[in-house]
């Protein structure tokens, strides 16, 4: 089924849905932009309940998020955008680790936010929710001080990432940042083979540009400054990197 929505942006609070957008959401089979490829959290819409239990056990989630979120030094009164948020564990932890903030996460599956959304009230954590893509923001240039984004790079073809990343640097003011947490460069035998691994569930062309290290390339191509790679954490799958950049 396809629900029009009225011109703006989708905009969700823990309380109600506004409905603005001004694309069409498919609410059936592949979700979203008719025109474009989208894959979702696990891939398959009816695994997309079990997300947070596979990616709390697969991966060292909490500490990862955690890391992304000191990293991002957010200060009182910022907007903070969470672009792909999912089921909105990092928005949560943002909000609950920076109360005077503003939070607004950002997904194009609708199924995923309204577990977000659920989990947001469950929390009691006042964030936004906002359906839209990663390469179309619904946002106003330089209205954000600092965008985080974690798992959600490798599940964009390069042309989607370059396009998101040049989306990221017109909503970001002079001066914010971004933090970005997701598959990196594969350096060692085992990483490869976790990555090839990795590859066979998530697909290739969406993964290789992470896998081969070229994420850096991309966020300075966007116009990115001072990107770093800052740290990659071991996982069961494979190298987990988290990235900043700057808009100067
Ligand atoms: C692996 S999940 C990561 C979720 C969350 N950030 C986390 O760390 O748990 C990837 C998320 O990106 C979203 N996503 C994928 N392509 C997108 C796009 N083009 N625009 C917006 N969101 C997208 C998916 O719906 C999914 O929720």
């Amino acid at each position: 089924m396809n629900i029009p929505m009225a011109a703006g942006a989708m905009i969700a609070n823990v309380n109600q849905l506004r409905i603005c957008n001004r694309s069409t959401i498919m609410t059936e089979g592949l979700t979203n932009m008719a025109d474009e490829r989208y894959l979702k959290a696990l891939r398959f819409d009816a695994l997309t309940p079990l997300y947070d239990f596979v990616i709390r056990h697969a991966l060292p989630e909490a500490e990862f998020k955690r890391h992304l979120v000191r990293q991002a030094d957010i200060r009182d009164g910022q907007r903070v955008l969470d672009l792909g948020c999912g089921t909105a564990t990092l928005s949560v932890l943002m909000k609950e680790l920076h109360p005077a903030a503003t939070i607004i996460g950002l997904d194009g599956d609708p199924k995923i936010l309204g577990l977000a959304k659920k989990k947001a009230l469950h929390t009691a954590s006042d964030i936004l929710l906002t359906l839209g893509m990663a390469y179309e923001l619904p946002y106003a240039d330089g209205s954000f001080d600092r965008v985080l984004s974690s798992l959600v790079l490798h599940h964009l073809s390069r042309e989607q990432k370059r396009r998101t990343l040049r989306e990221l640097y017109r909503v970001l003011r002079s001066g914010g940042w971004l933090h970005i947490a997701d598959w990196g460069e594969a350096r060692s035998v085992r990483q490869r083979i976790g990555a090839w691994m990795e590859q066979l569930f998530d697909g290739y062309d969406n993964t290789s540009d992470n896998f081969l290290g070229r994420l850096p390339e991309l966020f300075a191509e966007a116009g990115f400054q001072y990107v770093q790679e800052v740290c990659q954490y071991q996982t069961l799958v494979t190298g987990l990197s988290l990235f900043q950049a700057s808009k100067v």
